[in-house]
């Protein structure tokens, strides 16, 4: 039957994933099916700043370029992740001062941003990643304890300098359903745009598991963003179980697929839905959350787990 994409454009969606450069240079399967289902794509690693800036002032595109070529050869849409986070950002910019940290900022964004600028694929960006920590309070990096909140304003205004048309969002985790952190967010994104600031759209990464049950409230969530006069998408969705893997768990990760695909489908302002990879050969879960894998909706082989047709039979 006809790939997921076909069906999410009926919507008026993308279905999206994150893909690695290095299987998508050599793997034919993991070509084939980047290129056959999906309609948007995100650089797993290949646009974040130790990937685009190892070295002040050095720019290399090798990787952030194959993706977005990939995709212009696909007819896909790049989504650029992500330009300022704490994490796989090179020392030389953690040990900056705060003056010599906000030219840092500007110099890459514009950099960054300014290559892909007047490319059509390229239509949004995670401007500022996981600013707040699971409590709603914000994240002690090297950001703010060096430049206090004023880091987020000033990426936002010089993404928008360096690409007047590009999307610009803000995404985390644990934001799916309302609580804490869901909530500082909100908060953030109103005050942001009540003063000009050019948030456009909030992604929720979507980093599910199991075990820990279905943020059941995520529409309503999703709505209330929406209400502030911003796009929503779900950014780096994977839903992951204890290993080993069965068929009761594959059930129960096929119905939280379906779960969140169902949630922006009723919600006008979600845009769509990246999953965080596609198959179960390249997923970062098992390196990351011990014991944990299985999050994606092809098993190791590329062959589709009840997760897929979960999203195809939901799109
Ligand atoms: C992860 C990648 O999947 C890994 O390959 C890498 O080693 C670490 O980063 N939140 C994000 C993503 O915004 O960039 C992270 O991606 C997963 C969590």
């Amino acid at each position: 039957s006809a790939p997921l994409r076909t069906h999410a454009a009926a919507r008026g969606k993308f279905i999206g994933a994150a893909l690695a450069t290095s299987p998508l240079a050599n793997e034919t399967s993991y070509r084939t099916i980047a290129a056959t289902e999906f309609s948007q794509v995100t650089a797993e690693n290949a646009m974040k700043w130790e990937s685009t800036e190892p070295n002040q002032g050095q720019f290399t595109f090798s990787g952030a370029d194959a993706i977005v070529n990939f995709a212009t050869q696909n007819n896909q849409q790049v989504h650029g992740h992500t330009l300022i986070w704490h994490q796989q950002t090179p020392g030389w910019v953690q040990g900056l001062s705060a003056s010599a940290m906000r030219t840092a900022i500007q110099n890459h964004i514009s950099q960054v941003v300014g290559r892909y600028a007047d490319n059509p694929a390229v239509t949004s960006w995670d401007v500022v990643n996981e600013v707040f920590d699971d409590n709603g309070g914000w994240r002690t990096s090297f950001w703010y304890n060096t430049l206090g909140q004023s880091f987020v304003a000033d990426a936002f205004r010089a993404a928008r300098a360096a690409d007047p048309d590009a999307r610009l969002c803000i995404n985390d985790y644990n934001v799916e359903g309302i609580n804490a952190k869901s909530t500082a967010m909100y908060n953030l994104v109103s005050s942001l745009r009540q003063q000009g600031v050019p948030v456009d759209c909030v992604g929720f990464q979507g980093h599910l598991a199991i075990q820990y049950g279905f943020p059941s409230d995520i529409q309503q969530n999703m709505q209330r963003f929406a209400d502030l006069g911003v796009q929503v998408r779900v950014t780096e969705l994977d839903i992951r179980m204890q290993m080993p893997r069965d068929s009761s768990k594959d059930t129960t990760q096929a119905t939280y697929y379906r779960n969140v695909i169902n949630a922006c489908n009723a919600v006008t302002a979600c845009a769509g839905v990246t999953i965080w990879g596609f198959t179960d050969k390249y997923s970062w879960v098992p390196d990351t959350f011990s014991g944990q894998g299985a999050a994606l909706i092809y098993d190791e082989n590329y062959q589709q787990k009840p997760a897929y047709t979960a999203v195809h039979d939901a799109l």
